[in-house]
C-alpha cells in the first residue's frame, strides 16, 4: 500500500484540457467491448453524451418514500421523460411494464434499514448477475460506504459485480454514500469517486459540490448527480445545471422529481438542463408550462 504520509497534495487536474477519448463517446468506455458499449448508449444518450436517470430504489431501505407510495402509478407516466429507471429488480418486475421504451439500472446490493441506527455494514448482493441479465438490466448499481464502517465490504462487492458485469457486457453504477457523520467536502468526494472507478465502476453516482469540476476530471468514468433530499424546484435546476457545466455526464435523481408537485414537469425540465444544456431559468419554464 502507498504511504499516506508526506504525499504530495493533488493539483494538476488540467481543466482546460478535455478527457481522452478514443472512439467512443462515454468517458472510460473506450476500452470496453461491443456489448458495453452498446449498454452504455442506451444509458447516456449519443447525441449529448449524458443521462437522465430516475432513482426509485429508495424504499428499500426506508420502505414506502412520500412519493412513492405506488410506484405503479407515479413512475411510468415518468418514462417518456428520463432515459433510465434506477429501482430493486422487485420493484421493477412488480410496477415497470416490460414494453417499457427505457433502459433499467437494477439495484443489485441490499442493506441495513433505516431502523438500524449504523450505517450499514456493507450489505450484500440481492441480484446476481444471472438474475440481472434474466431482467434484461442495462446496468447493475452497487452502493458503497467510503470512510464507514462498511468500507471493505461494499468495495468487495462493488470488484465482484464489475468483475461479473465486465463477463457479461453489464456496466457497473457505484453509488458513494453520504452518512450523517460523514463529510461532503470535495476532498471526501474526490477520493470516493476516485476509488469506486479505481475498483471497477464503469459510471459513479456521488453528489455535487464546491470543487465538483475537479472531482469530475479526476474520476475517469462519467459521475451522475444524486439530487438528494427536495428542493425548491429552481434549486435543483440549478444544481444539476452547475454540475453537467462542472463535468458531471446526467443526473440520478430520485425524490427532486417524484416529489416535485409536477413530477412530470420537473423530469421535463431536468432532461432539458442534461441534454439541450438550458439554463436554469429556461427550465423552469418548461417545468411551469407542463405544471398549468
Ligand atoms: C441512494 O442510495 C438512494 O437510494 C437514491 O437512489 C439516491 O439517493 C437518489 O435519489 P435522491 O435524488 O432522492 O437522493
Amino acid at each position: 500500500m502507498a504511504d499516506a504520509i508526506g504525499n504530495k497534495a493533488a493539483h494538476d487536474y488540467h481543466l482546460d484540457i478535455p478527457p481522452v477519448r478514443d472512439g467512443f463517446y462515454v468517458k472510460g468506455a473506450a476500452h470496453c467491448d461491443w456489448g458495453m458499449q452498446n449498454r452504455m448508449a442506451r444509458l447516456f444518450n449519443p447525441k449529448s453524451g449524458n443521462a437522465v436517470m430516475l432513482a426509485f430504489d429508495h424504499g428499500y431501505i426506508m420502505g414506502p418514500t412520500a412519493g412513492l407510495e405506488r410506484i405503479d402509478l407515479v413512475i411510468p407516466p415518468l418514462i417518456p421523460h428520463v432515459d433510465v429507471l434506477m429501482g430493486t429488480k422487485g420493484v421493477i418486475r412488480a410496477c415497470i411494464p416490460p414494453s417499457a421504451p427505457v433502459a433499467k439500472c437494477v439495484r443489485v446490493t441490499y442493506d441495513t434499514t433505516v431502523l438500524f441506527d449504523e450505517m450499514s455494514n456493507g450489505g450484500g448482493i440481492a441480484c446476481d448477475v444471472e438474475n440481472a441479465i434474466r431482467m434484461n438490466a442495462d446496468c447493475m448499481a452497487v452502493q458503497t460506504f467510503i470512510g464507514a464502517p462498511g468500507e471493505s465490504r461494499s468495495l468487495e462487492l462493488l470488484a465482484r459485480t464489475a468483475d461479473a458485469g465486465a463477463r457479461y457486457g453489464i456496466p457497473t453504477l457505484g453509488v458513494v454514500a453520504v452518512g450523517k457523520q460523514m463529510e461532503r467536502t470535495e476532498k471526501f468526494f474526490l477520493l470516493a469517486t476516485r476509488v469506486l472507478a479505481e475498483n471497477g465502476a464503469n459510471i459513479v453516482k456521488s453528489y455535487y459540490c464546491d470543487g465538483f469540476e475537479r472531482v469530475a476530471a479526476a474520476c475517469p468514468v462519467p459521475i451522475v448527480i444524486a439530487g438528494g433530499k427536495k428542493l425548491p424546484e429552481a434549486d435543483a435546476l440549478e444544481m444539476a445545471y452547475r454540475a453537467i457545466q462542472d463535468g458531471a455526464h446526467g443526473v440520478d435523481m430520485g425524490r427532486n422529481i417524484f416529489q416535485s408537485d409536477c413530477p412530470e414537469g420537473m423530469a421535463a425540465a431536468i432532461g432539458k438542463v442534461v441534454h439541450e444544456h438550458y439554463t436554469p431559468q429556461q427550465a423552469l419554464e418548461v417545468y411551469q408550462e407542463i405544471k398549468h
